[in-house]
């Protein structure tokens, strides 16, 4: 074991919320608020994970469950776990691993990794990286043209998806964000910086590694074209130069000619939107709590998208996934797998790969209890029977 190992072993790291404190031991504040906090009053982010308590599950006792099957498919691909990894920004900030680590311990465990645009690591080099299937999640920063590059890119690396999140009109205000003073640390003047600089300094590991893996650079998967790779911003400056429409959906989808997902669906209106653009999966999200404060927490727009698509598209849902048991209960509202951003960053913040690793394996063990404890052989087995639907989940 190594030391890495060692630090997120039992029973120091016993589920996910352990691996937080760990992470905010590591991290400058201004990053770990960064992975950690949402937009404004933070309401929908603390939502997201409230809203699974009012869902309980319906176990079925006395039947032997030796072995459950945690399979599942997603846009015609074999997934060994139905939960993938969300997309999330700066990743190479947290660790310099970064996306290649989430991207290898996906892998291992054999479900898909989404990579962000926002992303400190090539695209190439975060697909070689796995041994399974890779998203690429699209901003449309830097332009069209930018944009057409990366994912001619992704084309030939390999990805099997494109991912096009559409709730970033602008970008939600991050307070803890404005207070750490994000933007200025990003791509403030060394004058802007000073008085941010507190924050770093009393993290010497963290900026060490930092230091060591080549500070601030450069976007390498934002190429602008006769410009190169657009230097790295902040994430206000980023979304909202990232605004897509139904209208770009359109280019999008002649220049990507694989599946199409997309991300940030919280209505049947825009559900039905989605199946007219082509979608073949829709993601049912609030990006994590960090964009419009105050919508419904993820799982509680989730019946009303899987009664609006109606099978004519797959539907995977994000935010508030901490345990087993959540995974579970999306999936008895009619997802098809979910994705868990915050889960595993916390891991990779607090220990690198290992810390992804184990996140994982937590993750993994603890659906495969539930399942058992549920009396229910299989994931593809799950449905509303196995939970009593509170009367929002009444669709
Ligand atoms: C990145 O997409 C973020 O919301 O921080």
């Amino acid at each position: 074991m190594t030391t890495a190992s060692r630090a997120v072993a039992s029973p120091r790291v016993v589920c996910i919320q352990d691996f937080r404190p760990l992470a905010r031991r590591r991290l400058p504040k201004v990053v770990f608020d960064y992975l950690d906090g949402g937009a404004e009053g933070e309401v929908t982010l603390r939502e997201n994970c409230r809203v699974f308590e009012d869902v309980t599950l319906r176990p079925r006792h006395a039947v032997a469950v030796s072995q459950c099957d945690l399979r599942t498919r997603v846009l015609g691909l074999d997934l060994a776990l139905p939960f993938l990894l969300a997309p999330v920004g700066y990743s190479r900030l947290m660790h310099p691993g970064g996306e290649v680590a989430a991207a290898h311990a996906a892998g291992a465990v054999g479900t898909a990794y989404i990579l962000s645009t926002i992303s400190g690591h090539r695209l190439e080099d975060v697909k070689a990286a796995s041994s399974g299937p890779v998203f690429y999640q699209l901003y449309l920063m830097g332009g069209r043209g930018a944009a057409e590059a990366s994912i001619e890119r992704a084309r030939i690396a390999g990805f099997s998806a494109l991912v096009v999140t559409i709730d970033t009109a602008v970008a939600g205000v991050r307070e803890r964000d404005v207070r750490n003073g994000m933007k200025e640390l990003i791509s403030g003047t060394l004058f802007a910086k000073l008085p941010f600089l507190p924050q770093v300094l009393a993290k010497p590991g963290w900026l060490a590694n930092f230091l060591v893996d080549g500070g601030v650079r450069p976007l390498p998967n934002v190429v602008v074209p006769g410009q190169g790779p657009m230097p790295l911003v902040d994430i206000g400056a980023a979304l909202a130069a990232a605004t897509v429409t139904w209208a770009d959906l359109r280019w999008i989808r002649a220049a990507w000619r694989g599946p199409i997902v997309i991300k940030g669906v919280l209505t049947a209106d825009d559900a039905r939107h989605a199946l007219d653009a082509g979608a073949e999966a829709i993601v049912v999200s609030n990006h994590g709590g960090r964009q419009l404060d105050g919508v419904s927490p993820s799982l509680r727009a989730l019946p009303e998208v899987v009664a609006a698509v109606n099978g004519r598209a797959e539907v995977l849902m994000d935010g508030g996934i901490r345990r087993g048991a959540d995974v579970v209960k999306a999936i008895c509202l009619g997802a098809r797998a979910v994705l868990c951003g915050r889960a595993y960053a916390y891991g990779l913040a607090a220990a690198g790969p290992a810390g992804v690793a184990r996140a994982l394996e937590i993750l993994r063990v603890d659906l495969e209890r539930t399942l058992r404890l549920l009396g229910c052989p299989s994931i593809a087995a799950l449905d509303k029977s196995y939970v009593n639907l509170p009367d929002w989940a009444r669709h």
